[in-house]
């Protein structure tokens, strides 16, 4: 069965995706992650080419999922709709090397933030499970 991406959360503590959001410092610490993953994506060989020219709509509607998914205010889907990743990434072939360039660019964004190791893990988990369950190619 695939996982969905809403599923990566039962793996997690619930008290701790709930509180994430005001714990690692709100607004401004979800959009300096966001800013160092898209960072990594625009010298990514793999990655760059399945995103646009213009990483600003992405940035944005990215940071402002991760708010909502920690916690935060609900903004994204007031704008968006309900998230259906799994649809939205459709359109795009992501594979294993797709899936790890990912969760590379990712983690590495993650770790740069210095938090403390359970929160650290809390993401790098959330992050592992939620980027395979996007995965539409076979080997
Ligand atoms: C597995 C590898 C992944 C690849 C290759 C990938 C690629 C992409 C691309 C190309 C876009 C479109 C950007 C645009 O048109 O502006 C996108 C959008 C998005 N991605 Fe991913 N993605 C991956 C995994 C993930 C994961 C794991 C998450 C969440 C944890 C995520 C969250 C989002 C969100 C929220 C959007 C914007 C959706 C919207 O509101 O339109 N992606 N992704």
């Amino acid at each position: 069965m695939r996982a969905v991406v809403r599923d990566a959360a039962p793996q997690l503590d619930p008290a701790q995706v709930a509180s994430m959001y005001e714990r690692v410092g709100g607004h401004r610490w979800f959009e300096a992650l966001v800013e160092r993953f898209y960072a990594a994506v625009e010298a990514d060989p793999v990655l760059r080419p399945l995103y646009p020219d213009d990483l600003g709509p992405a940035r944005a509607h990215l940071t402002g999922f991760l708010v909502q998914y920690w916690g935060g205010p609900t903004t994204y889907s007031e704008e968006r709709g309900h998230p259906r990743l799994r649809m939205r990434h459709a359109r795009f072939a992501i594979g294993q090397a797709e899936r790890d360039a990912w969760f590379r660019a990712m983690s590495s964004a993650v770790r740069a933030a210095g938090l403390a190791v359970v929160d650290e893990e809390a993401f790098l988990t959330y992050f592992d499970l939620a980027a395979t369950s996007l995965v539409n190619q076979g080997p």
